[in-house]
């Protein structure tokens, strides 16, 4: 049963041809909204379209490197002249970035096209995105995708840790300047989730299952029982994007963790604690 908690809105999601994107698109269509379908991988980005298979064509593939201004711009340029407008700008295209010590980090290749993408990619689609929902007066909603790496060291490459931290800066920036206009901007940062990009670099680590990444993912949070699955994390972006966190919700970065950001379960005092609780 759909709820179209996003009737007629028009939403561009950047990285949408795979993983949590993907599952953004589907959702935001199951509930109503015309969603751009935006990435530089066309033949996936196409398949999603066709998957959804909506007949009012509320899904449409449009190539987007969002590292190349022009790029984004023409993007939201395409979804106002196809749609009519832009309501939700949901910045979540990545790349990983190469593992490895600062010691011998490759600033060009790793640090500066890191960033290209995951930071200088999300300042573009809000900036493009605000100028059209400014222009239009629109009171819309911008959301971004960290990772529970905007707030940790040590669990991420270098390159990935320092943009998704610098996301987190950009959010809360433009959401300051934005709220005069009714426009909102929120991050969503989930904690291990089995898409292909995690997929591929656990295989380099010989873990091929995704059940078995579920279990890691779980395993760091506290809170026990459920597997993180990209349609959680959609689930989120779909509550940030509705009218249903449309007064006063900005600015914020939820973690989708389980608890792993807040509390620190490798202390020793509370490894004691949690003992004697069971005792
Ligand atoms: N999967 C996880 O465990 C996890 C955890 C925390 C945060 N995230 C975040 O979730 C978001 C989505 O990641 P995912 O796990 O679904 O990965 P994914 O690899 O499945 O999807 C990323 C998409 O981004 C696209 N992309 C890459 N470079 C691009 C560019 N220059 N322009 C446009 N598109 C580009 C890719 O083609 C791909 O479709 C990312 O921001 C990632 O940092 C993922």
């Amino acid at each position: 049963m759909f709820g179209f908690r996003l009737e007629g809105k028009v939403a561009i999601i950047t990285g949408a041809a795979s993983g949590i994107g993907e599952a953004a698109a589907k959702l935001f269509v199951e509930n109503g909204a015309f969603v751009v379908v935006a990435d530089i991988q066309e033949e996936l980005g196409l398949k999603v379209v066709a998957s959804i298979a909506d007949p009012d064509q509320r899904a449409i593939y449009k190539e987007c490197d969002v590292t190349v201004e022009k790029q984004v711009e023409e993007t939201v340029a395409f979804a106002i002249e196809k749609y009519g407008t832009l309501d939700i700008m949901y910045s979540n295209a990545e790349i990983m970035g190469p593992r490895g010590s600062i010691l011998d980090m490759d600033m060009e290749k790793g640090f500066d096209q890191t960033l290209a993408v995951n930071l200088r990619g999300p300042a573009l689609c809000i900036k493009h995105a605000a100028r059209a929902m400014v222009e239009k007066q629109v009171r819309g909603s911008i959301i971004c995708t960290g990772s529970v790496v905007c707030v940790l060291g040590g669990i991420g490459p270098h390159d990935y840790t320092d943009s998704k931290h610098g996301m987190v800066g950009l959010v809360r920036a433009t959401a300051s300047e934005l709220g005069k206009n009714g426009i909102r901007v929120n991050c969503v940062s989930p904690s291990g989730v089995a898409t292909p990009i995690v997929m591929s670099g656990m295989s380099a680590m010989g873990i091929n299952d995704a059940s078995k990444i579920e279990a890691i993912t779980c395993s760091m949070a506290n809170l026990k029982g459920h597997a993180l699955k990209a349609k959680h994390v959609a689930e989120t972006a779909l509550f940030f994007t509705s009218d249903e966190s449309s007064i006063y919700v900005s600015g914020h970065n939820l973690a989708i963790d389980g608890g792993f950001t807040v509390v620190d379960n490798s202390s020793a005092m509370r490894s004691q604690m949690l003992m004697k609780q069971k005792q």
